[in-house]
């Protein structure tokens, strides 16, 4: 028997840490919590997509009273954007999640669809996706998918 390890870093900022665009785009992520339409969960969560030519999509969960109808927020911008923009990118990715009024302290990291699915668009565009998790206690950032999802399914796997 060998051991295989994994080990994953994330950086954990500030929001004053980060720079402009990309506490632009949590902005943005946290304002995309009120197209959240979650009356089962009550949980209201936003995301913010940053594609190479400068363009912002946002989304928000999205529920169904059969609930795997649903979607995640980080899904339907990314969705959103490669289907309006299939040539573009995608450089950024935040994600705010709020309870009521209040924002978490500790961000929420994407479900586990969610992040093959981030893979899957970092593999179309071969770019690596900054993903920016936001918390009210802070920012938890991921350089790419790899760190959240270092096993993972993809393309070449099938060949
Ligand atoms: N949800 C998201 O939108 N993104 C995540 O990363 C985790 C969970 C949504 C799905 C559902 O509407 C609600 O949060 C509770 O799971």
């Amino acid at each position: 028997m060998r051991e295989y390890k994994i080990e994953s870093t994330l950086h954990i900022y500030e929001m004053s840490e980060l720079c402009a665009a990309d506490r632009e785009l949590v902005e943005a992520a946290k304002q995309a919590t009120r197209g959240s339409y979650s009356p089962y969960s009550k949980f209201c969560v936003g995301a913010a997509v940053r594609l190479q030519n400068g363009v912002v999509f946002t989304g928000a969960n999205q529920e169904n009273a059969a609930f795997p109808s649903g979607l995640c927020a980080e899904r339907t911008a990314l969705f959103a954007a490669n289907a309006q923009y299939p040539d573009q990118p995608v450089l950024a990715l935040a994600v705010a999640a709020r309870k009521g009024r209040r924002y978490l302290v500790q961000p929420i990291p994407p479900c586990g669809a969610c992040r093959q699915v981030i893979s899957g668009v970092e593999d179309r565009f071969a770019t690596p996706i900054r993903i920016l998790l936001y918390g009210s206690g802070g920012v938890l950032v991921s350089e790419g998918i790899s760190p959240l999802l270092p096993l993972r399914f993809a393309d070449g796997d099938m060949r």
